[in-house]
């Protein structure tokens, strides 16, 4: 089950005819009796209740990180706090969103809201489970695209496989290809070493708050931006 987006389900089949009130009530004339019809009604509204408190809870597991592709995956508050925010970009402007080898990212937005529309592209291609949602992506080949995509974006975030300008400018050629003209709302999390890159390639900022991972990094991580998130994300270090 590994390789698909799982919650941490809070079952509600505890309920069930042998902890439910007993149809048989032969001993004791006042034990409250539920008929079927009533018991699978309460177990449906229970079972929409959890499925409403998990929306913002539960953590979503993705396959393992397979280290020689660089994947290193968010820890749950980093990817939870970084999709809060691209689903304010995103209904502020209307705008689809382009994850850029950033796929805990795309499962939390999705977890958080089914119907925002997010493209992942990835080298990996187990994530081709999330169907027409995932494009696969080298970022060596940075417009092999698909042309639908070209100019469709007004929201993007990316987290490069490697810390090395060569990577930097590839994936900056590949935000060009993605965005829209005109306003584009950029985040870039990627290692503090390339900063200073970050700022003369793409123009972009770091924000306060710090990126974790589930596994401990030895570098340290930023986020970039490439507009001011005000007093969110811990403000922006300009
Ligand atoms: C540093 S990880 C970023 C993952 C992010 N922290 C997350 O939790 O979603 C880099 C990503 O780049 C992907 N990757 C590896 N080789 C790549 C390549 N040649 N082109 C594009 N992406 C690649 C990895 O599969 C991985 O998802």
């Amino acid at each position: 089950m590994e390789d698909q987006l799982k919650l941490n389900p809070n079952s509600v089949n505890g309920l069930s005819e042998s902890s439910a009130p007993s149809y048989d009530n032969s001993d004791d004339e006042d034990t409250p009796v539920l008929s079927s019809h009533t018991l699978a009604a309460l177990k449906e509204f229970l079972s929409e209740q959890q499925s409403h408190s998990d929306a913002g809870d539960s953590e979503v597991s993705l396959v393992s990180e397979d280290w020689r592709l660089s994947q290193f995956w968010y820890d749950s508050e980093t990817a939870k706090t970084v999709a809060e925010e691209v689903l304010t970009l995103s209904n502020g402007v209307d705008s689809r969103v382009a994850c850029i080898a950033c796929p805990t990212l795309y499962a939390y937005l999705k977890k958080m809201d089914p119907y925002v529309s997010v493209q992942l592209l990835e080298y990996d291609k187990r994530f081709e489970q999330y169907g027409s949602d995932y494009t696969f992506y080298d970022y060596n080949h940075p417009e092999e695209l698909p042309s639908e995509l070209k100019h469709s974006y007004k929201v993007i975030v990316a987290d490069p496989p490697y810390l090395s300008k060569e990577c930097l400018e590839k994936v900056a050629e590949t935000v060009s290809f993605l965005r829209q003209p005109g306003e584009l709302f950029l985040l870039l999390l990627t290692g503090e070493v390339q900063k200073e890159r970050a700022a003369e390639i793409l123009d972009l900022h770091p924000c306060g708050f710090r990126p974790h991972h589930s596994s401990k990094l030895g570098n340290e991580f930023r986020l970039f931006s490439n507009y001011d998130p005000g007093t969110r994300l811990g403000g922006w270090e300009k």
